[in-house]
């Protein structure tokens, strides 16, 4: 099968009221868990990268990777770019076959964000290339910028219309409590389902939940036991997500929890067999995890069974 509008995807789980995962991939173990994961689960899908990513992996084995999952498994798949931050990456993205971009102008004024948006929607419009946009602003660590406690703020409702209604944008990135990477809470973890309700009936579009790993107890005790030093991580609790579908989320993103596992899986190869060095023998069990976990996800979400 070959990539679709991630828009596609995400109208049917709208509808529907289930939410789709957006996974982040890095490198070609981590891109063949997430396609193994859907089609075992027949979920659709949507795979993503960060710019960082890109440039890591480099843009032509990235999308060669990304269209031989999309192939191999005959899963609906969208390829979308995850935190976009200039107009120039989301171009080069809509240009080498992405199906949707993320424009994350949420460090920009309310002006500055509906411009860069509206830029990059009229280059993905003729494509077919979906657009999420982030209005708020998420705390935790996004691509080295480090967004601090005190400077995160939620999502305004009626600044989300504004911003609907000004852009016409495909599905909007809210902010709701959570944040990126291994520490999201300082005390308990508390997300405003109310403003995730109130934004829902507000504007007519798919909200997205970036920040939401789970950071289990689990993954963080083994990690710890083959060395990992994690002291206070926490992530998002399986009932909040819950809620938040319930509540209006139709797309999930996951990036922390794919790297925990993948590298604890590591981890434990490397300390309880020694004598072992075959990259593939390290490798195929981080692999086997990374599946495992997003299979997990896709039962959460509601999105098993939806291919
Ligand atoms: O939200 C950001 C993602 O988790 C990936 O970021 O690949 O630049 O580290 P990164
Ligand atoms: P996590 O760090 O909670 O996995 O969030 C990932 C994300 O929002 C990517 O855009
Ligand atoms: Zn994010």
């Amino acid at each position: 099968m070959s990539l679709i509008p991630m828009k596609e995807i995400l109208q049917d789980a709208y509808l529907k009221k289930y939410a789709v995962g957006a996974f982040n991939t890095n490198n070609m173990e981590i891109t063949q868990a997430i396609f193994n994961a859907a089609k075992e689960e027949k979920s659709p899908l949507i795979i993503m990268c960060s710019d960082t990513a890109i440039k890591y992996m480099g843009m032509d084995y990235l999308i060669a990777m990304i269209k031989a999952g999309a192939k191999e498994s005959g899963i609906p798949a969208a390829l979308h770019l995850d935190h976009g931050k200039s107009i120039d990456i989301a171009l080069q993205c809509i240009k080498s076959g992405f199906t949707s971009v993320m424009i994350d102008g949420s460090h920009l004024d309310f002006k500055g964000n509906v411009e860069i948006t509206k830029e990059v929607i009229k280059a993905a419009r003729p494509a077919r290339v979906t657009v999420e946009a982030e209005l708020g602003k998420l705390g935790g660590i996004e691509d080295n910028v480090i967004v601090l406690g005190k400077d995160a703020c939620l999502t305004d409702p009626q600044e989300a219309v504004k911003f609907v209604t000004d852009t016409d944008v495909d599905a909007l990135a809210v902010a709701v409590g959570t944040s990126h990477g291994a520490y999201k809470f300082e005390g308990d973890a508390i997300l405003d389902i109310e403003r995730i309700l109130t934004i829902r009936h507000a504007v007519n579009i798919p909200l997205v939940l970036h920040g939401a790993s789970g950071v289990s107890e689990e993954v963080i005790n083994k990690a710890t036991m083959y060395g990992a030093h994690l002291p206070g991580a926490k992530g998002v609790p399986e009932e909040s997500i819950k809620k938040a579908i319930e509540n209006g989320i139709t797309k999930i993103n996951i990036d922390t929890d794919i790297r925990l596992f993948f590298t604890t899986a590591i981890r434990e190869i490397l300390f309880t067999k020694p004598d072992i060095f075959d990259p593939r023998k390290i490798c195929g069990p981080a692999r086997e995890a990374v599946k495992e976990t997003v299979r997990v996800k896709m039962k959460l979400f509601g999105s098993s069974g939806k291919a």
